[in-house]
């Protein structure tokens, strides 16, 4: 049967019988999420340092689904701190958008369950252990505490409605106060005149058609921001977007960031985006992490090969090359992943030691973390052009 999976071919039988077990352990996992009336010492946790606004904890994401089950997220830890901004980046597929789900509880379910780890939420007087927090109190987390601005503007608002009541239902739905609609109507016009959208007015009154890619992307962003969230995921929040129109939209959440006093975590494949914005960069290859560090670590000492590689294959200004460099091979399948490092099969820096188990975390300073095999006896450092 391994050797079938390997090549991808599963019998009706054995398709079957992943399904059966699959069933049962999401059915397991579900009836304790969905359970009444759970007891706040199941969900509520203290942060390792209270200056973080999120903490990611060994965190383990995986989706049970009929070819095996699917490690999208496989024991990562990394925090974002308070009015700082940490940028995500890796591949297509290598677990950026299932992180975020994650802390939002928006996971596909039943076959996308959080399994173990830990993910904390600081609420100031109190912290969620998000993995654990019941469906109910999840609600009056979301949009309050953390909020997320999705990779698709398009299909994130509904077609069949208009733009101002839309933003109206986030407003008073989250809202700690009853609100009349008059002043919930308020409100939208001042986000979206916030956001930077002129004649607010009447965009209130379009549906989601009639906006350009830009103006939705900003209405997203509004919505997102409706609360004032302590945490804003931004997941690819400018990937739709021409080149001015980005530069604009990453200046306004920027300055919302600043105002609101919120901390962001930045999603994309855009290293130029990450440079600009990000205070920490957390680099993610099949679902694990492979280097962390802030942004000058990152862009200044990159030691990961994936990393170096990533850096490579980005267009310079006035670096003049005859092919730009593409890292070769691809991801691994997530369904069947190598027992050794899983970046072994494309890497160009290969060592004996590699051959080994997937190597662990190892400490380059204070801030720079890498899992490679390259640097466990200490000699490399990442930072001496080796
Ligand atoms: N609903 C789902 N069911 C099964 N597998 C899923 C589901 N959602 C995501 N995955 C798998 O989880 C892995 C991680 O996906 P994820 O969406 O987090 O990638 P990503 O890093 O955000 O990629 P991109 O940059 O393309 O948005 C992928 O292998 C994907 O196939
Ligand atoms: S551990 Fe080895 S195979 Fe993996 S990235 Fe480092 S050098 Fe390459
Ligand atoms: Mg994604």
């Amino acid at each position: 049967m391994a050797r079938k999976q390997a090549e991808g071919y599963l019998s009706a039988k054995e398709a079957r019988a992943i399904s059966r077990s699959n069933r049962k352990i999401t059915n397991e996992l579900e009836k304790q999420r969905k359970r009444k009336n759970v007891p706040e010492t199941e969900y509520l946790t203290h942060m390792k340092n209270p200056n973080n606004a999120v903490e990611f904890d060994d965190l383990h994401t995986f989706f049970f689904t009929d070819v095996g089950t699917v490690r999208a997220v496989d024991g990562i830890t990394f925090a974002v701190p308070q009015g700082k901004t940490v940028g995500v980046v890796g591949e297509s597929g290598c677990g950026k958008s299932v992180t975020s789900l994650s802390l939002m509880q928006l996971l596909q379910r039943p076959q996308g369950q959080i399994v173990s780890g830990e993910i904390r939420l600081n609420a100031g007087d109190r912290a969620y252990n998000i993995a654990k927090t019941p469906d109910t109190v999840m609600q009056t987390l979301r949009g309050n505490m953390v909020s997320m601005i999705f990779q698709e503007p398009m299909t994130s608002l509904n077609p069949v409605f208009r733009i101002g009541d839309q933003v109206d239902e986030v407003i008073s739905l989250h809202a700690q106060t009853m609100m009349s609609k008059e002043d919930v109507r308020a409100r939208t016009i001042q986000l979206l005149d916030m956001v930077g959208i002129a004649n607010s007015e009447g965009v209130s009154k379009m549906f989601p058609h009639e906006l350009s890619g830009g103006m939705r992307q900003r209405v997203m962003i509004a919505m997102a921001l409706a609360c004032e969230p302590k945490v804003i995921i931004a997941d690819e929040p400018t990937t739709a977007l021409d080149v001015t129109i980005q530069a604009q939209i990453l200046d306004l959440l920027r300055q919302l960031k600043d105002r609101i006093n919120s901390s962001i975590m930045l999603i994309t494949h855009d290293l130029g985006v990450i440079a600009e914005m990000a205070d920490f960069v957390v680099v993610m290859y099949a679902g694990r992490i492979v280097e962390s560090g802030t942004a000058e670590d990152i862009f200044y000492h990159p030691a990961h090969p994936y990393t170096i590689g990533l850096m490579e294959s980005k267009p310079v200004v006035g670096k003049k090359v005859d092919r730009l460099y593409s890292i070769p091979g691809k991801v691994p399948n997530p369904v069947n992943m190598p027992d050794y490092c899983y970046f072994k099969d494309r890497c160009e820096k290969c060592i004996e030691l590699c051959n080994g188990e997937y190597p662990g975390e190892i400490q380059l300073s204070e801030t720079h973390r890498v899992s490679c095999w390259r640097y466990a006896d200490g000699k490399e450092t990442g930072r001496n052009g080796k």
